[in-house]
C-alpha cells in the first residue's frame, strides 16, 4: 500500500491516533470532513485510500484470497507482461487472477496436462471448449448418455450455429467410428456417465477420434483425477464440473478444462471474451476441497460399492447401475480404466415415479438435491432434474425411466446410509 498520510510510519490509522478529531465527525454535516491536519488529505480521501493490504511477514498456511477485480500496472511494460500471462503479473480478473491461476496450476499438475483454464461452472468449461474448437459446419460425436444440459447445449445452441452432433453408444467404440465423418472435430464423453454410470473406454475412443482427426474430450466430473487419468489414457482434453467432487462440499460453482497448451490458449481467449471466468472465491474453495480429494474419493467409492451391493439384493430395486459391481456390464472396463474404484455415484430403478416420491419422502438423513458429490449422501431424480431438458421420448430412448433414482453416496458410516435407504425403500 502506498501511504497517503505524509510522514506516517505506523500502520495505525491517523483517525484512531487523533481521538479528538474523530469525536468531531459525528457533529458535522454529511460529506464534510472533520478538520484534517493541513498536511493530510481530507477524511473523504483517506476513507478511500487508508484501507491498506495486511502486512504479513510470516507466510500464512492457508493461501490468501485475492478478490481484487483489477491490479495496479503502472507501466505499459507491466501491462504487456500481464497480458502475456507472465507468472505473477495480473491486470484484470476476467483474464487472470492469483487464486484462479493457483487452481489451474494444481489441476494441470494433478491431471498431467500442459495447461488448465478454470471457468465459472462445469457448463462454462464445456462451452469454452466448444467455442474454442468448433465453427459452423463442424460435427461432434458424443456419447448418448451424458449430463442433460450438455446434451441440450449440443442439440440447442450449437445446432442453431450450424454445428451438428451424432450420438453413439459409449460402451461400443465401433459406434463412434461409424458416426465419424470428415468434419468431425470433437468426440465428447464422460468417464462415468450421468445418469447411467456407463464407463468410457478412453484408450479405444482416443484411437477412433485420432484416426478421424478429432479431439477427444472427456468430462471426468464423476471420477475426478483421484480415480481417472484420462489424458494419460489417450484423451486430449479433460473437463470437470469443479462444483462436484473437486469442491466436494456443495459450496462451489466452477469448472475446468485441462489439456495441451496451444489449445488451452484458445480456450482461455474464449473464456475471456465470453466472460466465463471462475471467481477467486470459488477457486479458493475448490483448492481447499482438493486437499481432501484423495481421502474423500476413497471413502465415497468404498461406501458406494457397499450400498450398490446392498441395493442389488433388495426386492424393491429393479436394477442397479454401478460399474464397481462384478455383475455390471461395464465392470471389466472399470477394472482396467478405474483401478481405484468406480466412484461414489450410482443409479437404481424403482417401479415408477410415484414409487420414487414415496422413497424420497420416507428418507430422513439422505436429502433430495439436484447436484452431487457432497460429503453427505444425496439423492436425485434425473427425469425431473439433470435430464429434465430432454423430451420424455428422448429419455425413454436413452433408458432414463421415470423410476430411475440417482444416488450420490457420501462419506458417512456406510451402515447409516444403508439404514436410511432401507427406510425409504420400505415405503415403496
Ligand atoms: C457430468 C457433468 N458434467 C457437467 C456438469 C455441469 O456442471 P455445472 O453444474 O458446474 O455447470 C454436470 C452437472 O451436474 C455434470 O453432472
Amino acid at each position: 500500500m502506498r501511504p497517503i498520510s505524509s510522514g506516517r510510519q505506523s500502520k495505525q490509522s491517523p483517525i484512531t491516533e487523533r481521538p479528538a478529531a474523530d469525536a468531531a465527525i459525528g457533529d458535522v454535516r454529511p460529506y464534510t470532513v472533520a478538520m484534517p491536519a493541513p498536511e493530510e488529505p481530507s477524511f473523504d480521501t483517506r476513507c478511500v485510500h487508508e484501507s491498506a493490504a495486511p502486512d504479513v511477514r510470516t507466510p500464512p498456511l492457508a493461501p490468501p484470497l485475492y478478490l481484487s477485480s483489477v491490479y495496479e500496472t503502472p507501466s505499459p511494460d507491466l501491462v504487456e507482461r500481464a497480458m502475456d500471462h507472465e507468472r505473477g503479473y495480473y491486470l484484470y480478473a476476467r483474464t487472470a487472477s492469483p487464486n484462479v491461476v493457483a487452481l489451474e496450476d494444481a489441476l494441470a499438475a494433478l491431471e498431467h496436462g500442459e495447461a488448465a483454464v478454470a471457468t465459472a461452472s462445469g457448463m462454462a468449461a464445456i462451452s469454452s471448449l466448444v467455442l474454442a474448437l468448433l465453427a459452423q459446419g463442424d460435427h461432434v460425436v458424443a456419447a448418448s448418455d451424458l449430463y442433460g444440459t450438455t446434451t441440450t447445449l449440443l442439440s440447442g445452441p450449437l445446432a442453431a450455429h450450424g454445428i451438428t452432433t451424432s450420438l453413439a453408444d459409449v460402451s461400443d467404440p465401433a459406434s463412434f467410428r461409424d458416426a465419424m465423418r470428415p468434419p468431425t472435430k470433437l468426440v465428447l464423453v464422460e468417464t462415468v456417465s450421468n445418469p447411467l454410470m456407463r464407463v468410457a473406454d478412453i484408450a479405444a475412443l482416443a484411437e477412433v477420434a485420432h484416426a478421424g482427426g478429432a479431439v477427444l474430450a472427456v468430462d471426468a466430473s464423476f471420477t475426478s483425477p483421484a480415480l481417472s487419468q484420462a489424458l494419460a489414457q489417450g484423451a486430449d482434453v479433460v473437463l470437470h464440473s469443479a462444483t462436484k467432487y473437486l469442491g466436494g462440499h456443495s459450496d462451489v460453482t466452477a469448472g475446468v478444462v485441462v489439456g495441451p497448451a496451444p489449445l488451452l490458449e484458445t480456450v482461455r481467449s474464449a473464456r475471456n471474451v465470453f466472460g466465463a471466468v471462475c471467481s477467486p472465491l470459488d477457486a479458493w474453495l475448490t483448492l481447499r476441497g482438493m486437499k481432501t480429494l484423495a481421502l474423500r474419493m476413497e471413502r465415497h467409492t468404498a461406501n458406494a460399492l457397499h450400498v450398490a451391493g446392498h441395493l442389488a439384493g433388495h426386492p424393491k430395486v429393479r436394477r442397479v447401475y454401478y460399474a464397481g459391481l462384478p455383475s455390471d456390464p461395464d465392470h471389466g472396463c472399470a477394472r482396467r480404466l478405474l483401478p481405484r474404484g468406480a466412484g461414489g455415484m450410482l443409479s437404481f430403478e424403482l417401479a415408477d415415479r410415484p414409487a420414487v416420491g414415496r422413497f424420497v419422502a420416507a428418507l430422513s438423513m439422505v436429502r433430495f438435491a439436484a447436484s452431487l458429490a457432497d460429503v453427505a449422501t444425496t439423492v436425485s431424480h434425473p427425469a425431473t432434474t439433470s435430464h429434465r431438458g430432454l423430451s420424455a421420448d428422448e429419455r425413454a430412448h436413452r433408458g432414463i425411466g421415470d423410476g430411475l433414482v440417482r444416488l450420490s453416496v457420501g462419506i458417512e458410516a456406510p451402515d447409516d446410509i444403508v439404514r436410511d435407504l432401507d427406510q425409504g425403500l420400505a415405503a415403496v
